[in-house]
């Protein structure tokens, strides 16, 4: 038996009411507003059949099917309404910002130990009188070499293990060039330091084939030997402030005589020999000398009237033994925990 056209359409709304309020979104609402309401909707199929009813009937089904329609069309407004705010509120939701976390911070950027160390250099000799002097990487055999009293086919090219860019250019293998063009552009007295990068063919825990050394150069009527040693050990008490052991040692440079080399007492085994030292508990950290006659002769210094000392600091040595870092490759790796250390 057919249950009663009124108790159907009780049904339907009951039914569609539910719909209606499960539908998650204004897709879903749209969908059930065309499927009940709309031309071929099942609201409007029973609209079209109140005319078909019995007369008794039809006053009763027509109100009805009215009241389900205004039902629906109220619950359709309704739930449309309410997922436009859950839509609203989960959109805020998701872009809040919780004021109350704690910040990610920022790490600061710092200056590389090797910069650190440059510009420490270049305050101590600068605050004993120094003048600070730049000169081309990219250098001219004859000012890296020639002028240096290293002429072509000399041993002590071999020294070098230079990088040619030409057969009449070269890397610069050391900072001593600078002393050559300072001293063809000013006349003594002159009281300079050089600073910048270097090249050698060069690869090991003390040696790297780019690193940076700062010359030194000074040249009066009456510098002796005994000024150098005492600039020397001036600077690195300055330097370190600490106490090192340092020794010199005779050495040999074609543009210096007397020369000599200094050695720091090795931080890493306190002299008592390592692998960073190789052994000998002494680090090398420069070269000096009193500067040759021929060097004078190439500038056109008169050797009567004048005398001067240079000489030749590796920065990362100092920056190493300063920091305590135990392979100078370290410093070119760029690795950001390492650097941050420095900060
Ligand atoms: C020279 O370069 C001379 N021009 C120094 C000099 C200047 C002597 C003026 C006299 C007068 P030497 O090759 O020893 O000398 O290098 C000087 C310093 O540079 C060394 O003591 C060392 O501290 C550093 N050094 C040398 N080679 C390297 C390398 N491959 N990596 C890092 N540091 C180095
Ligand atoms: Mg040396």
């Amino acid at each position: 038996m057919n249950a009663s056209p009124i108790a159907e359409l009780d049904l339907l709304l009951g039914n569609a009411l539910s719909e209606i309020s499960a539908a998650p979104n204004s897709a879903v609402v749209e969908q059930l507003r065309i499927a009940l309401l709309g031309r071929q909707g099942t609201v409007t199929a029973q609209l079209k059949l109140i005319g078909a009813q019995p007369p008794e009937l039809r006053k009763e089904f027509g109100a009805a099917v009215n009241h389900v329609r205004d039902q629906l069309t109220d619950a359709l407004l309704d739930r449309s309404v309410e997922i436009k705010e859950e839509e609203q509120q989960a959109q805020i939701t998701a872009e809040k910002v919780d004021v109350t976390l704690p910040g990610r911070g920022r790490h600061k950027g710092s200056l590389h130990p090797v910069s650190r160390t440059l510009r420490r250099i270049e305050k101590i000799f600068t605050r004993a009188g120094f003048d600070v002097a730049h000169g081309p990487e990219i250098e001219d055999d004859f000012h890296n070499f020639e002028a240096l009293n290293i002429p072509k086919n000399h041993p002590a090219r071999a020294m070098h293990d230079t990088f040619y860019v030409s057969d009449e250019t070269v890397l610069r293998t050391h900072t001593s060039p600078v002393q050559i063009r300072y001293l063809e552009t000013h006349t003594p007295p002159v009281a300079v330091i050089a600073p910048g990068r270097v090249y050698r063919c060069d690869s090991d825990v003390t040696h790297t084939p780019m690193f940076h050394q700062v010359e030194g150069l000074a040249v009066d009527s009456d510098i002796s030997f005994a000024d150098l040693k005492g600039v020397l050990v001036f600077f690195l008490e300055e330097f370190f402030e600490r106490e090192l052991p340092v020794r010199f040692r005779p050495s040999f440079f074609p543009f210096t005589e007397p020369s000599a080399e200094v050695d720091m007492g090795c931080v890493f085994c306190d002299g008592g020999g390592c692998r960073i030292c190789g052994h000998s508990g002494w680090i090398e950290v420069l070269g000096c000398g009193m500067v040759h006659t021929e060097v004078f002769r190439q500038v056109g210094i008169d050797n009567e009237l004048f005398t001067g000392y240079a000489f030749g600091l590796g920065i990362e040595r100092l920056a190493m033994l300063r920091y305590g870092v135990d392979d100078l490759r370290l410093f070119f790796e760029n690795e950001v925990s390492f650097l941050r250390q420095f900060a």
